[in-house]
């Protein structure tokens, strides 16, 4: 028998768009994980659900608003350095990809040192954690006033888009969850990178808001994908083929667009048989790949609204946040139905 759905609940959206009203919307929010509730938050890359990491009970409710399978586990958020040495082991590169790159689209697999703060769902029984410190400063007031480890999954429903306005976070989870902090829009736009240092060497587990090339500065040495890096070790569990979908079918590195098909475009290309298009969108018309990953999930969702049966994609670069892009569309071009993802 499928799980019961959860009880519905009261969702408020709290606005912390401005300085006047973010201090008072950030304290309640913190309340509210204290108090074991679900709490959607603003970050720099998407919009997280958050729940207290070692509260199993708020956890399970994480699982349960969002449909996704229990074993795939959460990235803890937490708002420093210090936090984050506490809850897991740091080997030196790990150690210097953190100073580099926190806070911000970061997200670091390690061993598990602390598995009360971050509990046992949160981790789905593995014996690794993902950290992450985000930028964002309404995330950090945040964590800061939580005074512990919150998990965040993307704040949508269970393989559908990641959320990159509060606006999106409603209308996926109003009624699942208690409170939306609503900080306006994501300014990455892609979910964090994560790279996986819990084994001998670094390496690639999900390209996102940081780029490979800003990565492999600092390790001195190029980082490798996971899958297929290391054969004992499995790749993260919710890197599912289709992913990040929309309903529409979506069609990659297209150099015409056909009838009844709407254009998803960057740089101000027109490929043939735009003119009939029934949607132009432009990811970026000055053909910025970080102004184009911001809009990528907004493009989606309303390329969705619009009822469009099909979504034409002219190439796009590969370099910098090109790839992550590259692997979302990617996802949401795989062939359906779409599984659980995450
Ligand atoms: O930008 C982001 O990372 C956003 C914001 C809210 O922080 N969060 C996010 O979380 O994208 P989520 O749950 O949608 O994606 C987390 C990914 C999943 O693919 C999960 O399988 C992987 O991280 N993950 C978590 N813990 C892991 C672990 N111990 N080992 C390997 N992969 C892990
Ligand atoms: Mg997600």
């Amino acid at each position: 028998m499928p799980p019961a759905p959860p009880a519905p609940r009261d969702t408020r959206c709290l606005d912390a768009r401005d300085d006047a009203a973010r201090h008072a919307a950030v304290a309640e929010a913190a309340r509210v994980i204290r108090d074991g509730g679900l709490v959607a938050f603003p970050t720099e890359t998407v919009y997280g659900l958050g729940a207290d990491a070692g509260n199993s009970r708020a956890v399970a409710g994480v699982y349960a608003a969002k449909g996704r399978p229990a074993f795939n586990p959460l990235i803890s958020h937490v708002p420093n350095l210090e936090a984050a040495v506490r809850l897991g082991r740091f080997a030196p590169a790990a150690l210097s990809l953190a100073r580099a790159f926190w806070p911000g689209p970061l997200t670091l697999v390690l061993p598990c040192r602390d598995t009360e703060a971050v509990c046992d769902l949160a981790r789905a029984g593995l014996d690794t954690l993902a950290l992450r410190v985000p930028a964002h400063p309404v995330a950090r007031a945040f964590l800061e006033a939580a005074g512990r480890p919150v998990v965040g999954p993307s704040a949508n429903v269970s393989g559908h888009v990641s959320p990159t306005d509060a606006s999106h976070v409603l209308s996926d989870l109003a009624g699942r969850i208690d409170v939306v902090l609503d900080a306006g829009p994501s300014p990455v736009g892609v979910e964090s990178t994560i790279v996986d240092c819990s084994g001998l060497e670094p390496c690639l587990l999900r390209p996102g808001g940081l780029s490979r090339e800003r990565l492999e500065i600092v390790l001195g040495h190029a980082l490798p994908d996971a899958d297929g890096a290391d054969e004992a070790r499995p790749p993260s569990p919710g890197r599912l083929a289709s992913h990040y979908a929309p309903r529409a079918v979506v069609r990659l590195e297209a150099r015409e667009v056909r009838a009844t098909e709407a254009l998803l475009t960057f740089g101000g290309l027109r490929p043939h048989g735009s003119e009939a298009a029934r949607l132009i969108l432009d990811l970026s018309p000055a053909g910025s790949l970080e102004e184009a990953a911001a809009n990528l999930y907004a493009a989606l969702r309303r390329l969705d609204a619009e009822g469009v049966a099909g979504i034409a994609v002219v190439p796009l670069p590969r370099e910098g946040l090109g790839e992550a892009i590259a692997d979302r569309l990617g996802r949401a071009a795989a062939p359906r139905p779409v599984p659980e993802g995450d």
